[in-house]
């Protein structure tokens, strides 16, 4: 879907990022809020919650906490949508007690751990994966829609609607920057983007 007919139906939803000022998640933010979307992002760290504030996040909660006492401080009771962007099975719990009823969560981290999904029966919640390789590895008869989405989102930075999310420009490319960028995102504290350029 394009996010033109996003935003005409999803105007005033809410959605919980979990993850929000990572790489995706960054992206993932000004998408949203295009969309006509609240956005209540996670975050754990005063930097990571200013980042993501930045990107457009209208409310931070600490992913580290229960999910429905920190929105319900915020005045909701519950979130339409929820994008997991981190530990899928860490957080399957408690994105079942914030969704709304009829609501749906996608994620895009992979588990070890089988999930249970009849915790989201009662709510009748849709529970989605997404994998930006799934078009290409199985041809599906919709692959154009990738072309479609990037040229949107190209348009999109073209005429200044999104914003860059690169943190850290490392150059050359060579063993070291590969090595130091490795490392960063191992932390698991990444901010944006790292961008690694210039060949030596
Ligand atoms: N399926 C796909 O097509 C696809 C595509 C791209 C990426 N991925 C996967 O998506 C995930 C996110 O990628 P990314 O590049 O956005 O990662 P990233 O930039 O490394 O994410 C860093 C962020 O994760 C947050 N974080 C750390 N621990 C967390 C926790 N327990 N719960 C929630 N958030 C936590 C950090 O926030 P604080 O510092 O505030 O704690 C930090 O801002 C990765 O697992 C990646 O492999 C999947």
């Amino acid at each position: 879907m394009g996010v033109s007919a996003a935003t005409e139906r999803n105007e005033g939803k809410t959605i919980l990022i979990i993850g929000a000022a990572g790489g995706v998640g960054s992206i993932a933010t000004q998408l949203a809020k295009h969309a006509g979307m609240t956005v209540i992002g996670t975050a754990s760290r005063p930097k990571s919650a200013e980042w993501a504030k930045n990107m457009g996040a209208d409310h931070i909660i600490n992913h580290y906490e229960a999910f429905l006492p920190q929105l319900k401080a915020l005045g909701l009771e519950h979130v339409d949508y929820i994008f997991c962007l981190n530990s899928t099975e860490k957080h399957w719990v408690n994105m079942a007690e914030a969704i709304a009823p009829q609501g749906k969560i996608c994620s895009i981290v992979e588990t070890d751990e089988l999930l249970d999904l009849t915790l989201l029966k009662n709510k009748s919640v849709t529970f989605a994966w997404e994998l930006m390789f799934t078009r290409p590895l199985f041809q599906t008869a919709d692959m154009i829609e990738q072309h479609n989405l990037l040229n949107e989102v190209s348009r999109m930075i073209d005429e200044g609607r999104l914003r860059t999310t690169v943190a850290q420009i490392l150059s050359p490319i060579n063993a070291a920057n590969l090595r130091k960028a490795h490392a960063i995102l191992e932390e698991g504290r990444m901010t944006g983007k790292i961008v690694i350029e210039n060949f030596e």
